[in-house]
């Protein structure tokens, strides 16, 4: 008979409906699969309320109202909710699902909520860089203590396996340090660079594409390639590393004939993030490298890529293409899925 796992989703935006959609479309099969059945028990949002219900919260229903920048209250069956935390405390779920909106200077709220829920008792999955990077290793500490599990694929190159690769193929082997371009819009930006676009209006195509964000400083001075580089490093390299150690260098000063000349030379121009172990210390940096061409990390458009160095396997390079919030959603299953089979395998 299939075990039921039930779901508590904290932000409910791209991600959290692409992720609520699937749940009972292309996601069924992979669930059945497994032996589970998923029951959503709540959802809670910022700004367009939230709703428990300890039967099942109508999906079709919670999407349509949010397609529509509705309010979830009218879903809500149970006692009323103050506030998330009040949500986090009471709502009855198994697996809390982190997606809220990240600030990426602090890792918060994300982090407040993953250590409440783990505290509580519930395994959390989430999409967000910040718990990882700021705060992974109190956060596996809980976990630990709580016999739960913290999990995280989508926080880098969203559904691609990066860090349940490594948990669970490379068994033994460790991570000597990693490379890799993780930031969608500056490597989109540079590509436009390199067929003559200037800058600006490189920034303002990936804007267009709706890759870049309305305030793309994040991107173009290297914090977002910084936080990601932070949650590699902690994660895979047992390290501590926050983003305000990381020495980080943004595309500022890239010029276009620069990046034409590097082209023209054989070279890429990409903002690459790097981790590596240096006396006894992992240290993250950022910065413009120039990428001979047919180098894993030479890609042209927005696709992230990242090569790992291990001791016992080599270098072993993942890439994804054309990635979409299909890929992020993904990377909440996947999740839920390693849940459901440690458990199993749990003695
Ligand atoms: N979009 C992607 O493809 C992608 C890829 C990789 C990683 N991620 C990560 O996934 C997470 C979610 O991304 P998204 O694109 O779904 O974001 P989004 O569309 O902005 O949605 C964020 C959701 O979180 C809610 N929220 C924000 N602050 C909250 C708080 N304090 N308490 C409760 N709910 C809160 C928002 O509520 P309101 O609706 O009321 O504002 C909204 O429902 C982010 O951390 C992002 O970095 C996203």
């Amino acid at each position: 008979m299939a075990r039921e796992v039930r779901l508590a989703l904290v932000g409910f935006g791209n991600v959290g409906r692409r992720f609520a959609e699937q749940l009972g479309g292309s996601y069924a099969r992979a669930l059945r699969a497994a032996g589970v059945r998923v029951r959503v028990t709540g959802i809670a949002t910022a700004r367009h309320g939230g709703a428990i219900d300890s039967r099942g919260v109508d999906l079709e229903r919670a999407l349509r109202l949010a397609a529509r920048g509705g309010s979830l209250t009218s879903l809500h069956r149970d006692r009323a909710v103050g506030d998330v935390r009040e949500f986090i405390a009471r709502v009855p779920a198994d697996v809390l699902v982190e997606i809220t909106t990240l600030d990426p200077r602090t890792g918060q709220p994300a982090a407040a909520h993953v250590r409440q829920a783990l505290a509580r008792g519930l395994h959390v999955v989430t999409a967000n860089k910040g718990p990882v990077a700021f705060a992974l290793r109190s956060l596996r500490a809980l976990a630990l203590r709580k016999g739960r599990l913290f999990l995280h694929e989508g926080a880098v190159m969203d559904g691609t396996p990066v860090f349940n690769l490594v948990a669970r193929c490379l068994p033994g082997a460790r991570i000597e340090g990693f490379r890799g371009t993780l930031n969608s819009t500056t490597n989109l930006v540079l590509s436009r660079m390199e067929q003559g676009l200037s800058r600006d209006a490189a920034v303002r195509d990936a804007q267009r594409l709706g890759i870049a964000e309305a305030d793309p400083r994040n991107d173009l001075d290297g914090w977002d390639a910084a936080v990601k580089g932070c949650a590699l490093a902690n994660a895979l390299m047992g390290a501590s590393v926050r983003p305000s150690q990381v020495r980080r260098r943004g595309i500022a000063g890239v010029s276009l004939p620069g990046v034409r000349r590097a082209l023209a030379a054989g070279f890429r121009t990409r903002l690459v993030v790097r981790g590596a172990r240096s006396r006894g210390r992992v240290r993250v940096s950022v910065a413009p490298e120039r990428i001979p061409l047919g180098d894993p990390l030479s890609g042209s458009g927005p696709d992230a890529a990242l090569v790992l160095e291990t001791d016992l396997m080599g270098e072993i390079g993942v890439f994804e293409r054309g990635a979409t919030v299909d890929q992020t959603a993904y990377a909440l299953l996947s999740d839920l899925l390693e849940i459901v089979r440690r458990r199993r395998s749990k003695p």
